[in-house]
This record gives structure tokens, sequence and C-alpha cells, in this order.
């Protein structure tokens, strides 16, 4: 659907605006009573979440591409039906944020809040990556939090073992007085060492590279932003993984489309299934996997 016929069917006046940021590249904004927020149609990508009176909640690199097949750098990508690399497939991270998801519906709730729905299903491009039929339904609510819940149906005849990740690039102030708390006494796979297995036993600092899935892990986690004075909270549902990533100095200037010294406002803490935490789906069957993300002085 081109751009303008989207924005005559779901614009909302005032709070619900269809643009291009680039040639063919439709973005959704939202401005309501809780915050502003942007979600692309290419990968139901969340580029943006700011609540009112906040700063950002999410990070995008300033050098991201808004084109097809390439994910944006930042915001919320989806890593489906694969998280990382996969031994008989190329996508890294899956291929359901590398294309143009449909968008189902938008609605204004009675407390301002916004709903969108958006939903992929499996075509000609994605059998022949990955032979399988598939239909996939993101919901978001944009208000006081910003809730992400991404439903995933096997419609093959045969059980699928699906990983996946809401691969979540938050904004902090400055990485060096950044900490995430929730993951102390659990074990994860470090992607920098063979991903050999090893324990977290205190709050996470951030002085080089870090690249972890912590496993069998279900409890609220939370970014405390010691210079903005502020904790980002992330309440799970149906995830037993989380991806903790910063590439540091060295990976961050290798990738083209990250900006310079970015890797100082941002951290990836990412809600997930991964590794032995993976989700077998069975013929015809579901799963929902999500997040509420929310922001609290750091203070309370
Ligand atoms: C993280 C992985 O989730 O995503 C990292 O743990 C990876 O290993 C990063 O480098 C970025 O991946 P991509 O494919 O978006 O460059």
């Amino acid at each position: 659907m081109k751009t303008a016929e989207l924005a005559r069917r779901f614009a909302i006046d005032k709070r619900v605006r269809i643009r291009e940021v680039s040639p063919h590249y439709p973005i959704i904004e939202i401005n309501n009573a809780h915050a502003t927020a942007s979600i692309a149609l290419h990968g139901a990508q969340i580029l943006r979440y700011q609540p009112r009176g906040q700063a950002p909640v999410l990070w995008v690199s300033k050098d991201a591409v808004y084109a097809e097949g390439k994910s944006v750098r930042g915001g919320v990508p989806i890593c489906w039906p694969w998280f990382g690399a996969h031994p008989a497939h190329k996508a890294s991270h899956g291929f359901v944020r590398n294309g143009f998801w449909r968008l189902r519906s938008i609605a204004q709730l009675a407390d301002d809040s916004t709903e969108i729905v958006l939903s992929l299903e499996d075509d000609e491009r994605s059998r022949s990556l990955w032979p399988v039929s598939f239909a996939l339904e993101l919901r978001v609510l944009v208000a006081q939090s910003l809730s992400l819940s991404l439903t995933m149906t096997n419609r093959s005849e045969i059980p699928q073992t699906i990983t996946a990740a809401l691969h979540s690039y938050f904004y902090v102030g400055d990485i060096a007085s950044t900490a995430v708390l929730g993951l102390e006494q659990i074990e994860y796979l470090d992607a920098l060492q063979d991903f050999q297995r090893f324990t977290q036993f205190n709050e996470i600092r951030f002085d080089a590279e870090l690249d972890r899935i912590y496993e069998h892990c279900s409890a609220d986690e939370w970014i405390h932003d010691e210079l903005l004075g502020r904790r980002i909270r992330l309440q799970k549902t149906n995830s037993r993984s989380t991806v903790v990533w910063n590439p540091w100095i060295k990976k961050s200037a290798s990738m083209s489309d990250f900006e310079a010294g970015g890797y100082r406002h941002m951290v990836c803490v990412e809600t997930g299934n991964i590794a032995s935490d993976a989700v077998d789906l069975a013929p015809g069957g579901s799963h929902t996997l999500g997040v509420d993300i929310s922001v609290e002085a750091l203070s309370s």
C-alpha cells in the first residue's frame, strides 16, 4: 500500500501521522498525551519512544540506513525465526527485520494511549530463505510505558524450533555511568569467548566490548543511568533469555551505519528466547513474547 493510502486509512487527527523518511519507506508517528513514538513498517521496527518530559528511551544511530532489505541500526529490530547466526541460512538474526510488514490497525484508546498492530506472513521471498508457513503479529501500545508483544504461529505441519529477540537499543547518558541490574546470579554464554558459560555475580558495568546471552531469566531488569538520573525498567512476558550488548570502540567503528562515538550512548538489553531457551512450536501452535518498557526516577 502506498504511503498516501496508508495515511488516508490510518492517520488519526493530531495523534497519528504517516510519512516517508526515505522514498517508499513509511513510518507511523504517534503523538499522544503520554509520549511520542515512531514505528517503521519495515521490520515492524520501533524507532523512537519518548515519554513526556523524558529524554528518548531508545537509541538510533545518526548514520542508520532507511532502505528495504537493511535493518535500521537502533530502535527495536525483531530477530526471528532465529537469533544470531544460523548453521544453514545466511541472514543473521533471521529475515523478518529486513522486509515490510502489513499495518493492520491503529486505535486511539480512551486514556489517549495508542495501539498499533502489524503483521507478517510467509511469502515467496521468506520461503526461499526458510521453507515454513508462519504468521507473526506485533502489538504495540504507546502509553506511559511502551508495550511490545510478538505473537508467532507455526502454520506448517511440522514442529518448529524458534529463537527470537526484541533487539532493543536503549539510549543512555553515558555508558561509563550505566549499569544493568536484575541478572545477578544468572548464567550467560559469552559470545566473545566461544560462547563459554559463566555466572554473573554483580550488576553489569561496561568498560570494553560486551556480548552475552543470559539464559533462564524471566524477572524484571533495570538499566540504571546515573547521568540522566533515571532507570529504564523491562518487564518481560514469556521471555527466558536476555542479550546484553555494547560493541565498544573497535566493533562499532567497523559498522558503517553506527555513528562515531555512538557506543557511549547506547546499550542493548534484548528480550528473547535463545540457545537452550528456544521455543518449540507444534503445528498450529502459537507463542507470545513481550516486554513492557517504562522509565522511573533513579531515586524512586
Ligand atoms: C547482538 C549480538 O544481539 O546483535 C551481537 O549479540 C551482534 O553479536 C549485534 O553484533 C548486532 O547484530 P547486527 O546483525 O544487527 O549487526
